[in-house]
């Protein structure tokens, strides 16, 4: 961990750590994500981690769910991956983007059928009247494609966070944890030792 104050980016740090992970914990890339009303009040909830590159981390969601009007009206976002075995920790802050349509359809074209046409199916965070309308709504789905390919929905696809700050935290004993805290500046990063 002392050496990764002479790593240029912490994306790098995460994608290893995300490694570590991948080789022994259950749903390695889930991710706690919170938004937040232009009036600042907070909604987190759980979305799977789908992309990590220098440019950011990117998670697929239904743009007109909840999450999607916070994004919308208040384009920042915070995440926080924690794999309780590896006792680690990495939390992430930045601004929030759509990728583009080619990045969403790829990742469309990766999806099993039932979670297309699911997408299609389910007004994600609208109130139901019952199970059944969803199952309802599913069907016709499943009627109006038959065996064609399911397009992507216009209300469908990516997000990119890109961070602007990046904390990466290892459990210690006797809770003397490691915390780093890497800053965006002027496109390079600062890193500092936080107390834990
Ligand atoms: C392990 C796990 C992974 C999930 N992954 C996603 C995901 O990638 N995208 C998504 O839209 N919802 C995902 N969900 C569901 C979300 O937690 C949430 O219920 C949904 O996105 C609606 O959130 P919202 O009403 O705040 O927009 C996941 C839930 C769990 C427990």
């Amino acid at each position: 961990m002392h050496h990764a104050f002479l790593v240029k980016d912490p994306i790098s740090l995460i994608q290893a750590w995300l490694d570590d992970a991948r080789a022994g914990v259950a749903e390695p890339n889930a991710m706690t994500l919170a938004t937040a009303t232009a009036e600042g009040m907070p909604s987190a909830r759980v979305v799977l981690l789908r992309g990590i590159d220098e440019r950011g981390l990117v998670f697929f969601t239904n743009r007109e769910s909840r999450k999607g009007d916070e994004l919308r009206t208040n384009p920042r976002a915070a995440l926080v991956l924690h794999w309780s075995a590896l006792g680690r920790q990495v939390r992430v802050e930045g601004r929030v983007e759509e990728v583009s349509g080619a990045e969403s359809e790829a990742y469309w074209a990766t999806r099993p059928r039932g979670s297309q046409m699911a997408a299609w199916a389910s007004p994600q965070s609208q109130p139901l009247t019952d199970r059944a309308e969803l199952n309802t709504r599913f069907e016709e789905v499943a009627a109006r494609y038959g065996d064609d390919p399911v397009p992507l929905p216009p209300f469908w696809g990516g997000y990119r966070v890109i961070p602007d700050a990046v904390e990466l935290w290892e459990h210690r004993n006797d809770r003397l944890h490691d915390r780093l805290r890497f800053t965006s500046e002027n496109g390079s990063w600062r890193a500092e030792r936080l107390a834990p």
